[in-house]
This record gives structure tokens, sequence and C-alpha cells, in this order.
């Protein structure tokens, strides 16, 4: 997957929480990277991806430990700089004959570190220490305890000693605290201090990257025809659109309603896609199809690998409309194809099966272009920004391939699904005219299987009972609740029990994630 078009900077992976964050930072600062787990950074990955720079994220382990990971000592040969963090930074000072000693107390959160020696004006520091002491954010249980022949202490802190070290000879840094999390404010000012050194002068613009993009897109794919699933989510529409700039009428788009679609949402993207951009469109009406073989399913996962199945089948039976289209187009973005790193090498437990194009380009014969395979979610909407789609939907929350299926637990009929969608527009609307949208990684109602008394005007009520959703999250793999006011609970509630027939009581769903997920199914 390596791109060698532009610089690159390295950052191998030692499985730390927060890794992927690093990249953020770099990407913020125009810089191309990659992250690579430990165990695959050989030297014949190093000679693929020829960095410019490389980062040694930090992670769980420790270096005391026997068979505890090390980075290949070839990094340290490619005369580029390197810059350790924590974990990073002790297999770094271990490497290059340092000492590293296992704390007996674990420094856990907030520290300030103060420049040392006469190697207080580096470059690394440029437009830090104005107030003479930087906020850092310190996560460690072991800490080095001395340094190797040619580095320096360029910044202590009152627990760790060697908090900053370099030796500006060979550019290597390492730093005991965690410059890529947003508790270190002036962290991210210090990763691009180490780029500017490595010589990157952060001209990996989205700009650049759609026109190189457009470049590969038409490498790859010659004069063949290329199929793309749209679901309406960002990152498909994302790729059709930049795919369709570089290949025009080759693209066609397949558009599956499987009756599972929001208030509207089928005309809006089909419309967007059919009259606004010209891009050749199947809008394959199945809702029938879906919304029959799910009649009386319940169970979560029957739900989803019916929708998976019918999906794969319908969307095989229009493609073929198509004819001799060779390549299948994905939204497949960049944390979606990073490798984790996995210490115990065992099965992960599968939560929910996620539905998705799977298993169709084996079964065509069809071969993959993901022109987002490099982008994380915020990326892929700047590229979108940069291809003129309206920010309006650029900015949408993520929805799940299985649609409203997932957010009406138990049986599906369509009664509740179109309470459920008149539910769901009134509550977006509420968050927009409050101007909340932009806040909230995501936001919906769950219709709950469960019907409740309520009286309203004279009369008693017997109607269903509904949950709002709305929840903070980077990635989606961990959230947080949104927190609401009171006042705008109390008013989005009124509004729901007023203008929907069919629900008479709301309720707030404030479990994070984990232990709850963020769909209710
Ligand atoms: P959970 O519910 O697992 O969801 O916390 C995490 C994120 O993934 C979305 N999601 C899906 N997206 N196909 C998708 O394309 C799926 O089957 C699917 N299931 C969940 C969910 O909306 C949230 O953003």
């Amino acid at each position: 997957m390596t791109d060698r078009s532009h610089d690159r900077l390295l950052i191998v992976d030692f499985g730390s929480q927060v890794t992927q964050l690093i990249a953020r930072r770099l990407r913020e600062a125009n810089v191309y990277c990659e992250i690579h787990p430990f165990q695959k950074v050989t030297d014949a990955l190093l000679e693929t991806v020829a960095p410019k720079a490389v980062i040694l994220s930090g992670g769980p382990s420790s270096v005391t430990e026997p068979g505890s990971p090390r980075a290949p000592q070839k990094v340290f040969e490619l005369g580029v700089p390197v810059l350790g963090i924590c974990y990073g930074q002790q297999v770094m000072m271990e490497q290059l004959g340092g000492r590293v000693e296992s704390g007996h107390h674990r420094e856990f959160g907030r520290a300030f570190v103060e420049p040392a020696g006469r190697h207080g004006g580096d470059s690394i520091f440029s437009g830090l220490f104005a107030q003479g002491r930087e906020e850092v954010w310190m996560s460690h249980g072991d800490r080095v305890t001395a340094i190797p022949p040619g580095f320096e202490v360029i910044g202590t802190s009152p627990n760790a000693p060697y908090a900053i070290i370099a030796d500006t000879d060979r550019h290597f840094y390492g730093v005991q605290f965690h410059p890529e999390v947003h508790h270190t404010p002036n962290g991210a000012k210090l990763l691009e201090n180490f780029t500017w050194l490595a010589g990157f002068r952060g001209d990996w613009t989205m700009g650049a990257y759609k026109d190189e993009a457009i470049r590969k897109i038409r490498e790859q794919v010659g004069d063949a025809k290329v199929i793309c699933g749209l679901s309406g989510g960002v990152d498909s529409s994302v790729a059709a659109v930049l795919i369709h700039e570089a290949i025009g009428d080759q693209l066609t788009c397949v558009f599956v309603d499987h009756g599972l679609m929001r208030l509207g949402e089928a005309d809006e993207v089909v419309g967007m896609f059919r009259d606004h951009y010209n891009i050749p469109l199947i809008h394959a009406d199945e809702s029938e199809l879906f919304l029959g073989a799910l009649d009386g399913v319940a169970d979560p996962e029957e739900k989803r690998k019916t929708i998976g199945r019918l999906f794969i089948d319908v969307f095989d039976k229009h493609a073929r409309e198509v004819g001799g289209a060779k390549f299948l187009a994905q939204g497949t973005l960049y944390p979606d194809v990073i490798e984790s790193v996995s210490f115990s090498g065992g099965p992960s437990v599968t939560i929910k099966s996620h539905h998705n194009v799977g298993g169709l380009p084996e079964k065509m014969g069809l071969k993959l272009v993901e022109p987002l395979r490099e982008l994380f979610k915020d990326e892929v909407r700047a590229l979108g920004r940069e291809l003129g789609l309206p920010a309006s939907f650029v900015g949408r929350h993520p929805f799940p391939g299985p649609g409203l299926a997932i957010r009406c637990p138990g049986e599906i009929t369509r009664d509740k699904l179109e309470i459920l969608r008149r539910a769901d527009a009134v509550y977006i609307d509420q968050i927009r005219k409050h101007g909340l949208y932009d806040d909230i990684w995501q936001a919906y109602v769950a219709i709950l299987p469960v019907r409740t008394v309520g009286v309203m005007g004279d009369g008693r009520t017997y109607d269903y009972a509904c949950a709002l959703r709305a929840v903070t999250s980077v990635d989606g793999m961990t959230a947080d609740y949104y927190p609401f006011s009171h006042a705008f609970l109390g008013e989005t509630a009124n509004r729901i029990i007023n203008e929907v027939t069919g629900i008479n009581r709301v309720t707030y769903d404030i479990t994070s994630k984990p232990p709850g997920t963020i769909e209710w199914e």
C-alpha cells in the first residue's frame, strides 16, 4: 500500500492505545505517515517505505522484561531522524546503550517539563517554552536512568529527569511523555518541529492528494468499467465522486434501497448523484424484498446476516447490468487498514457482524479500487469538500449499513419504521436548530419494543417508547454519551410526543461504549 510519490514518515507501533493519534497530529501538520506494527517492521519494509523519519510509539510492555518488543536495529542505521515516545524512548535507550529501570511508581497524568542544558534552544523546541515550562501528559512505569553516549538531556520534570533527550548530531530524540494527546497542549507543535528538522515541509495537502489519487485511479483502471455501491454515507459518496472525476462515465453507482433508510434519505442520495453530479446510477428499490425477508426476525445477528446476504445478491444482480465491470470501488478508510498490534495473537470475539460488500469481489471476479485507504474520517470529509460536495452532506453523521433495522430492537414492522423515521427527523432537526450537530459523532432515535401507557388531552394512549442516542467519539471504537442540557432533552421529548403519532414516552440513553455499543443492536 505504500505510496512512493511523497515523503513518508514511518510510525513503528508498539501497541499504545494512542498510536493513531500520532498519525492524526502529523497529518494535521500535512505530513504523510504510515503506521506499521513492530513485528512487521522488517529490513525489507524499511527499504520499501524508505522513510524520511521514524517515530517509535509508546506501548504497554516493559523493556526490562525478556522478550519485550524492540525496533529493528536498522532503524538507527538509516541516517534519518528518530523520535521515541515513552516506550519508544525506552526501546531506543536500551538498544543504543543506555539504561532503563522498572519504576516502582507509575507516573500518570499531568506534569511540567523545563528546558535543560545548552540545548534549551534546540529547533525541536521552536515555539515552545514561551512560559518557561511546558505542560505534558505522562503515562509510564519504567524510566530511563542512563543515556547512551552522544545523548544529552534537553528537558526535565521533577519525576522524569530524562523527560526529553537528544542526540542532535544523529537527530535522535526521546520523550518520556505523550506529545500526541490533547493533554499535552503543545505536543502537536513538538511533533511538527520534529518533522521540520527531518526535512518535511508540510506539503501533503488535500488538493495534492486529490490530484494524485485521480492519477492513480486512471493508472489502475485504464479504460475498464468500475462499479461502486453507494450507501448514502460519506465514505462511499466521496469515493464515488473522486472516481467519477478520474474516469467519468466508466463509473456506475448502485444504490440499494433496502427500505431501512431515514426520512427522505433515498431521494436525497439519488437526487444528488444523478441530478447534481450526473453520475450514472442504478437506483435499486428493493425494500419489499428486504422487509419481506426481515418479517418476524427479532434476533440482531439474524437481522444483520439476512441484510448482508440479500445486499450482496441484489448488488450482484444490478452490478451485472453494468456489464463487464472489472473493478469494485469501496470507501475503505485507513483505520480499517491499520493492522493492530496483538500480543496474544488470539482471535477477537465478534460483537456484531458488520455489513459491507465483503465477499463480492471474489464472487464476481472483481478487483478493488479503494482510493480512501490512506485517509482518516476527517480527511475524507476534507477531500469531499475539496471535490465540491455540499458541506451539509460531507458533515453527516455515520449511518450503519443495516440502517434502521438495528435501531428497531425486536421485530421490524413497517409501522414501527415509519414512526422511527419521523421521530428521528424531529430529533435531528432539534440538534441542528441548537447548533449541536457538528459537536456530536452520531445521533439517532431507537424505537423500543415496548408500549407504555400515557395520557394526552383527555385520552389514554398506549404507544411506543423510544430512546434518544447521541455520542461523542473519535473513531467509533469508544464513545461517551453527549451531555445535552435538561432543557434540550425536555424540549425534544415534548416535540417528539406532540409531532409523532405512535410515541408517548422518550428516554435518553446515557451508556458509554464500552460497555454499551453505539447502535442498540
Ligand atoms: P457499534 O454499534 O458497533 O458501532 O458501537 C460503531 C460504529 O459503526 C457503525 N456500524 C456500522 N456501520 N455497517 C456499517 O457500515 C454495520 O453493519 C455497522 N454496525 C455499526 C455504527 O453506526 C457506529 O458508527
